[in-house]
């Protein structure tokens, strides 16, 4: 392949991506592609102080981890098996959640998330709901180690 040729595959390339993010446009918000394209606290955690996995209405799953020192969160993650909009939210909750008392993350709501990536589509919003469960179980979790701690040795986290 000559110097032309890679030089008109690069355009095209370019070309193909900015047609894709317009289209994207017309459906979503800036910051919901920013946290799809770029999710934040992508990943799973070893020896979390609370997990939560939640089940979506369409099937789909995610888990969230949290550490938490002094009762606040200073790390969260999360991983899905989710379309792009999941990823948004699971990106936005765990940014969300580093920082506040781990009492408070569980108040985090399927609006907060909404709010927090400037709205979804009708058709995506249960995958706001779904990040608020996972949340909702990690900190149930954290609840539920603090009382038997001696369970954190043979549960997932
Ligand atoms: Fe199923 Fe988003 S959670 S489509």
């Amino acid at each position: 392949m000559n110097q032309d040729a890679e030089f008109g595959f690069e355009e095209l390339q370019e070309e193909l991506q900015k047609e894709i993010l317009a289209e994207a446009r017309k459906l979503y918000t800036d910051i919901v592609i920013d946290h799809a394209m770029n999710p934040r606290n992508a990943g799973e955690m070893n020896d979390a102080d609370g997990y939560g996995q939640a089940l979506g209405s369409c099937g789909d799953d995610m888990e969230i981890w949290l550490r938490v020192k002094n009762g606040t969160i200073s790390e969260a993650k999360f991983w899905t098996n989710g379309c792009s909009t999941t990823i948004a939210s699971g990106s936005v909750i765990t940014e969300m959640a580093k920082g506040r008392p781990v009492m408070e993350a569980q108040k985090i709501s399927q609006q907060d998330v909404l709010r927090a990536l400037d709205g979804l589509p009708e058709e995506h919003q249960h995958c706001a709901t779904l990040a608020a469960n996972a949340m909702k179980g990690a900190v149930k979790d954290y609840i539920a180690l603090k009382r038997e701690p001696w369970k954190r040795n043979y549960q997932r986290r």
